[in-house]
């Protein structure tokens, strides 16, 4: 019986030929470099319980109060296809009591999400996602970090004019009383405001920072910046991730008016934009949430962490595997995900008062030789992260000193000094 011609629903698309491909190389690649970087691969349901959402995306977003796929499932109760992942894991985290493991818990994740969006080039109602989230530390080295990983995983794209732009929010605290600052400046040029600023900026008057319209832009160009009400400690940490970051060779730009849609973030922000895209060039973000795990349940726990859009980042082309000198640009290129379960990791351990960037420099060079490593990230005491290394099944452990360096060899035992990094990572490169 021939009824209508049936169709993929209208935002979602079906993935065939090279686009399989392509899809599957960027998947593995991610794999390869969050697996360097210790993050483990997780799954959570791709619907949840509609609350965790609504209590974790939170209600003023545009997410939750327009885009969810929400319903009744057949015994009552209300479920939804899931927005996002930070949510559901930061509920898994709680759910299954991962607080007690040692932190920082890492992991990563990737499949379908779904948002009811006007669909257009570049945004779908069913779309893909990588993401990677930290739990359990607030070390800058974390946010640094997470913002290094979502930049490689970026590079063997084309994008000639990606930009990265950071900020930082500070505490749920001094955001509150900056909100009440920023309200008092738009009520007072309220008349100047499009119509949807003046219904919204008393529930989120960051928003507003948003706007596309000529008179709300005019005000908001006079609005008091966040960034210039940080707590001490919220801008000393900024100015730590920025650090990291400079000595990584990472451009970026520091953008005050930067918002995100969703409600969770605290401190740092981020966001990489291909300006080739047009209007959704947003091609992968995220931040700190610091407040997100006890708002869902759980004990106060810090985190961060990103997602990428894989149907915005594919929709740059390869860039080619080698340069006009012949030099290789990528080194990843599997089909399909690859190191799932990385090798044992190489530790960096830190001596009290020695140089946390050396060490994050360490791990940056190891990473880039095509090794899994991994640093103190969650104040432990040198006595505490070396039997966190052992934990870990580390094949060695660098320890960072104030003056030198030292090189243990795990399986023989064998401890070496040297007085510079270079010469620690030369003792760590593969035996013949
Ligand atoms: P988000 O910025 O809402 O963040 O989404 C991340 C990325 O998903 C966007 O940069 C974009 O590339 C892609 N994306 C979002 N909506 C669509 C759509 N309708 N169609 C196609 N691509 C889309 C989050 O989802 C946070 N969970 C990120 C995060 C993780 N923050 C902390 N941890």
């Amino acid at each position: 019986m021939a009824g209508r011609r049936l169709q993929a629903p209208r935002g979602t698309f079906d993935v065939l030929g090279e686009d399989g491909r392509r899809r599957r190389a960027l998947t593995g690649q991610a794999a390869e470099a969050l697996g360097r970087a210790g993050y483990q691969y997780v799954e959570t349901p791709i619907f949840e319980d509609t609350e965790v959402f609504a209590r974790g995306v939170g209600e003023t977003t545009d997410v939750v109060q327009k885009e969810m796929f929400t319903f009744e499932d057949a015994g009552g109760r209300s479920v939804t296809l899931r927005p996002e992942g930070t949510a559901s894991v930061c509920r898994a985290y709680v759910e299954h009591g991962l607080h007690k493991a040692p932190q920082p818990v890492k992991v990563w994740y990737a499949g379908p999400f779904f948002r009811y969006e006007a669909p257009q080039a570049g945004r779908f109602r069913q779309f893909a996602q990588i993401g990677a989230e930290a739990l359990g530390s607030d070390d800058p080295s974390l946010d640094a970090e997470s913002i290094l990983l979502l930049a490689d995983i970026l590079r063997p794209y084309e994008m000639p004019r990606l930009r990265l732009r950071i900020s930082s929010l500070g505490t749920a605290g001094a955001r509150r009383a900056y909100s009440e600052e920023l309200r008092q400046h738009l009520r007072a040029r309220v008349d100047e405001l499009s119509d949807d600023v003046r219904a919204r900026f008393e529930a989120n008057p960051l928003r507003a920072f948003d706007s596309d319209h000529p008179g709300t832009r005019a005000v908001m160009a006079g609005a008091p910046k966040l960034l210039d009400r940080l707590a001490p400690e919220d801008a000393e940490h900024f100015a730590e991730v920025q650090g990291l970051l400079d000595d990584a060779g990472q451009p970026y730009e520091v953008d005050t008016t930067l918002v995100r849609g969703l409600d969770y973030y605290t401190r740092t922000v981020f966001e990489f934009t291909n300006e080739d895209l047009g209007g959704q060039s947003g091609v992968g973000g995220g931040g700190r949430y610091d407040g997100l795990v006890e708002q869902l349940g759980g004990p106060p726990t810090p985190g961060v962490g990103w997602a990428a859009g894989v149907e915005r980042v594919l929709l740059a082309p390869d860039r080619p595997e080698r340069d006009e000198a012949g030099e290789v640009l990528i080194r990843a290129r599997v089909e399909t995900p690859g190191h799932l379960d990385p090798p044992e990791p190489v530790f960096v351990a830190i001596e009290p008062g020695a140089s946390r960037r050396t060490a994050f420099a360490i791990v940056r060079a190891l990473r880039e030789r095509w090794r899994r490593a991994e640093m103190e990230q969650a104040g432990r005491s040198l006595k505490g992260q070396l039997r966190h290394a052992d934990r870990l099944g580390a094949e060695a452990v660098v320890t960072v000193g104030v003056e030198s360096f030292r090189v243990r060899d795990m399986t023989t035992g064998e401890e070496r000094s040297t007085a510079t990094a270079d010469e620690a990572l030369g003792l760590l490169e593969p035996r013949p």
